[in-house]
């Protein structure tokens, strides 16, 4: 990414960090109703809107998200345990990613229209892909 974007991705997860446990289960919502496919890999979850489990797993995913903004330059190195998770064990297949990485943006867009510029939109679409490409690299 270049210098731009990553500046572009780390400002507006300020932003977004004050509210991300709110926007991870938004992001969630978004999925699983517009996808409702992708449910099948949360067969144990209670995924009725608000639910505990939503929003715990919401948070876990922005923490994530978080940790990859920090470490921008090493997303490989940072996510390597949750590569690992889902690629091994639950074996996400990884279409699946992108459909999350959607919802993600929607809910940023939605909740910072001006702030969501072409600009930012693009660099936190590479952004996404990257950490995407790191969580389903371990597949092949
Ligand atoms: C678990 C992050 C995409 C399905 C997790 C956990 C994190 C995480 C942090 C918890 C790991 C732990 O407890 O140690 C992410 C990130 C994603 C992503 C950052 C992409 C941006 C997906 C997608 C699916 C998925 C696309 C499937 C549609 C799951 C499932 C679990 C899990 C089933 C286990 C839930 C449980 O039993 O607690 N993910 N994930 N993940 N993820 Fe993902």
């Amino acid at each position: 990414m270049a210098l731009w974007e990553k500046a572009a991705v780390v400002t507006i997860w300020a932003k977004v960090a004050t509210q991300a446990d709110a926007i991870g289960a938004e992001s969630l919502e978004r999925l699983f109703s517009s996808y409702p496919q992708t449910k099948t890999y949360f067969p144990h979850f209670d995924l009725s809107q608000g639910s505990a489990q939503l929003r715990g797993h919401g948070s876990k995913v922005m923490n994530a998200i978080g940790e990859a903004v920090k470490n921008i330059d090493d997303i490989r190195g940072t996510l390597a345990k949750l590569s690992e998770l889902h690629a091994y064990i639950l074996r996400v297949d990884p279409v699946n990613f992108k459909l999350l990485s959607h919802c993600i943006l929607c809910s940023i867009a939605a909740r910072y229209p001006t702030e969501f510029t072409p600009e930012v939109h693009a660099a936190w679409d590479k952004f996404l892909s990257s950490v995407s490409f790191v969580l389903t690299e371990k597949y092949r």
